[in-house]
């Protein structure tokens, strides 16, 4: 371990999505992202993640557009590759796009993006958006082939998916997860990516992820938005953030 790089600062973005998803179960107003992004700015969240379906789900194009003009936060906007949006995602300019696989059927992000078979695809769609000044991330699987192919790519970030750690059940498969994400991280760093991760983290597997050394930022979202029905969104961001803190010290 390498104790100056562990001290680091690790961020935190929080994942809006679902206070959308909760307005939209009523089609009306409330409860609003926009005032969701600035509680979680204020409880410390170091960025705001927001996810633009194809569907629409939760977050809409209204959302961005309001989000991207009021908020301090730099926003990380996850979207998948078509040419709607990219369009999007150069007309708003985020500080930066993580691409993520989508599919229509799906409950959320099933896996991660295939980086290495989509090298033709995702490479003109990764080209605008650096062109734009916008900071490129791929959602992977934590596998080197995908890290080796986010690297040809010329992305800056990678997040590595945490959701089959996350939702590991038998102590030896959390284990057997973990190793995976510790392997790929080293792998990350090593080629230069700057490392993020995310997907299903919550107070209780997040220490084990914030501690690893090589990651930048952590990105959650469903289980602060679902804990924030309890105790409120500021309180449950600001005790992530002791969580991911302690993990680190
Ligand atoms: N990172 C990415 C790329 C995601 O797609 C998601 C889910 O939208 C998250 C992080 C956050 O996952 P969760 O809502 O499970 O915390």
């Amino acid at each position: 371990m390498n104790g100056h790089l562990h001290s680091a600062h690790l961020r935190l973005g929080v994942n809006i999505d679902h206070v959308a998803t909760i307005r939209n179960a009523r089609g009306g107003l409330h409860p609003c992202p926009l005032r969701a992004a600035e509680l979680a700015a204020a409880a410390g969240a170091d960025g705001i993640t927001i996810h633009l379906r194809e569907d629409r789900r939760h977050i809409t194009d209204d959302d961005l557009i309001r989000l991207s003009g009021a908020i301090s936060l730099p926003i990380n906007l996850e979207m998948a590759a078509t040419d709607e949006m990219l369009a999007i995602a150069l007309a708003y300019r985020p500080h930066a796009a993580c691409i993520v696989p989508e599919r229509r059927a799906e409950r959320t992000t099933e896996g991660g993006l295939d980086a290495a078979g989509q090298h033709n695809t995702l490479q003109p769609i990764v080209a605008r958006l650096q062109d734009a000044g916008i900071r490129v991330s791929l959602f992977v699987a934590p596998d080197a082939r995908q890290l080796e192919a986010a690297a040809r790519l010329g992305v800056p970030v990678v997040e590595l998916h945490t959701g089959p750690y996350a939702h590991a059940l038998a102590q030896d498969d959390v284990a057997a997860e973990l190793a995976r994400l510790i392997r790929a991280a080293d792998i990350g760093a090593a080629l230069g990516l700057e490392m993020h991760a995310g997907h299903g983290l919550t107070y209780d597997n997040v220490a084990p992820v914030a501690a690893m050394e090589q990651l930048a930022e952590l990105n959650i979202g469903h289980f602060l938005i679902g804990e924030a029905v309890f105790v409120g969104l500021e309180a449950a961001v600001r005790r992530m953030r002791a969580a991911m803190d302690e993990a680190r010290s």
